[in-house]
């Protein structure tokens, strides 16, 4: 049996992610190809996710507690990560609405150093394909419901895109113009996951190394 394909949206807040991950896993489902969709943070596990939660809708600045928000971020992960790794080797797709390069990406834009900021995703699971959305914070700051949590502020956002740029070499990495129609961004989504599941699924998985 093909193992699953370990599929990644990644990009600022309201650059329409989470959307378009539901809009994905439905399609993909119902196509009869298995998959699940996994949100971090996740807010439901059960020993990070309240403290996760507090922090991003009552802290009183962006950088409170930045190192140990950062490990929990991390930590929340590796709770998640048994459960990923026993759905790829089911045969079931996961796919997941932001993952390692938001931890990284979003601390660093808070000052943690790069080295403390990499090191606690060494050892997860590497995405076969991130899908990264492309828009730029000004965009973002002007859709619904921005500015209702903590790191929802547009300076802070082109930070974060900035620093995410770091990633943009690697073979994984794909941008997508998140700028178009939501029924546009899903078909271009459709063809690129349906590629990578074509061909992923034949190859190991790898994981992130120091
Ligand atoms: P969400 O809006 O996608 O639920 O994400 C909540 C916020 O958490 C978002 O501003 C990005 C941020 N974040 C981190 O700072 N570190 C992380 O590791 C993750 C996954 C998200």
């Amino acid at each position: 049996m093909p193992r699953g394909v370990f599929i990644v949206f990644e990009g600022l807040d309201r650059s329409g992610k989470t959307t378009q991950t539901e809009k994905l896993t439905d399609y993909l489902n119902s196509i009869g190809k298995k998959t699940i969709l996994q949100r971090f943070p996740d807010r439901a596990e059960p020993v990070t996710g309240p403290a996760i939660n507090n922090y991003l809708l009552n802290a009183k600045s962006i950088g409170e507690q930045k190192e140990g928000m950062h490990l929990l971020f991390a930590a929340n992960r590796w709770f998640l990560a048994e459960g990923i790794e026993a759905a790829l080797a089911a045969g079931t797709n996961v796919v997941a609405d932001r993952y390692s390069f938001s931890g990284v990406s979003y601390s660093l834009s808070k000052g943690v150093p790069q080295a403390f900021a990499a090191s606690p995703e060494i050892g997860l699971l590497r995405p076969d394909i991130v899908l990264f959305f492309d828009v730029d914070a000004a965009t973002v700051a002007q859709r619904g419901g921005f500015g209702d949590e903590v790191m929802e502020k547009a300076e802070f956002q082109a930070l974060v895109k900035q620093n995410m740029s770091q990633f943009a070499d690697k073979d994984f990495w794909t941008p997508i113009d998140a700028n178009k129609t939501i029924d546009e961004v899903h078909e271009n989504v459709k063809i690129i996951a349906e590629k990578a599941i074509a061909t992923a699924s034949e190859l190991p998985l790898r994981r992130f190394e120091p």
